[in-house]
């Protein structure tokens, strides 16, 4: 295993003004996003969307990296560069997808369990022949009544331990995901109590796997009150609260932490992103890792319209560089304005 190379590799994706680009969405959730501006979902619809946000000009400039789907990386522009070379040729590096979605986890009614370990040292060494030098595997922990279980945790902790040594073994950064959900209608107490619990399982998972902790990056769920809450705490709170815990529980040797947005406002994940990173001797760099909100506006003003297609890269291309200055603490809400 080299070090070396696994610590460059993290350290340049989390990068100061740079964040990620989650665009791994799976056939069945491109769809759902698809459906939403009724577009059609083909091969060729989801190749054209992905080019249209690959291509966008001086995307590298905010962007390290790209998380692709499995699909998607075997893409090319309509060109022919293949996606994965034609992101390294703009020094933006190429990730993957490597789980295999969530299922009910067996006696545990409303717990999720994340698959896809069967066979992933051998895709992952076809992975970074196809060029990703990064992977993510998203853990999902839902908060309601009796749940989330400790064998929910520790079963989902241990499985993305098990998965970061696969991807370190193969010279492929991990990303380790594990996102406590905002649905439903709990407190962001409630959300920083279990946050600080699956951190603390997903750590000791981690170090007892002997996982290079410099050589991966954390993608966690902010702590943030459940969307239906009746009382939703204020964006100072979320920023307060999340690094709170993140200090508690997060060791320093982590390469980074890149945030999901996880149904937040494109807005609401920029600003809270700022606000954590005006705060002072943070250990790690914190960035962004989103999907939903670096993309909702870039699919509305495309609309799958090939005549809006620098209309949906310059939405793009703001919710970027508006990111990469939340990812400095350089941020302000009038820039959405100006
Ligand atoms: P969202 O930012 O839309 O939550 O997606 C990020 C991601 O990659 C979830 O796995």
């Amino acid at each position: 295993m080299n070090h070396a190379e696994l610590h460059k590799i993290a350290k340049a994706m989390v990068a100061p003004g740079k964040g990620i680009l989650a665009a791994d969405e799976s056939t069945s959730t491109i769809k759902k996003r698809f459906d939403g501006i009724k577009v059609e979902s083909t091969e060729e619809t989801r190749r054209g969307y992905r080019e249209l946000l690959f291509t966008t000009p001086a995307m590298a400039e905010h962007i390290s990296g790209v998380i692709l789907y499995d699909e998607t990386l075997r893409q090319s522009t309509k060109a022919g560069v293949r996606f994965a070379d034609a992101l390294a040729a703009l020094g933006v590096i190429p990730g993957i997808k490597v789980d295999a979605g969530t299922k009910p986890l067996p006696g545990f009614p409303g717990e999720l369990v994340t698959e896809g370990l069967d066979g992933l040292g051998k895709r992952l060494a076809e992975y970074h022949s196809l060029g990703a030098r990064f992977a993510k595997w998203r853990a999902v922990i839902d908060i309601g009544a009796g749940i989330p279980t400790c064998t929910c945790i520790e079963s989902n902790a241990e499985l993305l331990a098990r998965y970061a040594g696969l991807c370190q073994e193969a010279g492929i950064v991990p990303i380790v995901e594990p996102e406590v959900l905002m649905d439903g209608a709990h407190s962001i107490d409630r959300c920083e109590e279990v946050t600080a619990d699956v951190l603390e399982a997903v750590f000791d998972r981690l170090n007892a796997h002997r996982i290079y902790l410099e050589g991966i990056v954390l993608k966690p769920n902010m702590v943030i009150s459940g969307q239906k809450a009746p009382h939703r705490a204020t964006p100072e709170q979320v920023a307060e609260a999340t690094v709170r815990v993140l200090n508690r529980h997060v060791p320093a040797a982590v390469a980074g932490i890149a945030f999901l947005s996880g149904g937040q406002s494109e807005t609401e994940a920029t600003l809270h992103l700022d606000l954590m990173n005006k705060k002072p001797n943070l250990p790690w760099p914190l960035t962004f890792s989103y999907g939903r909100a670096l993309q909702q506006s870039a699919l509305n003003a495309w609309s799958g319209d090939a005549a809006k297609i620098a209309a949906g890269q310059a939405v793009f291309k703001k919710r970027a560089h508006l990111n990469g200055l939340a990812s400095l603490g350089k941020y302000a809400p009038a820039l959405e304005t100006a």
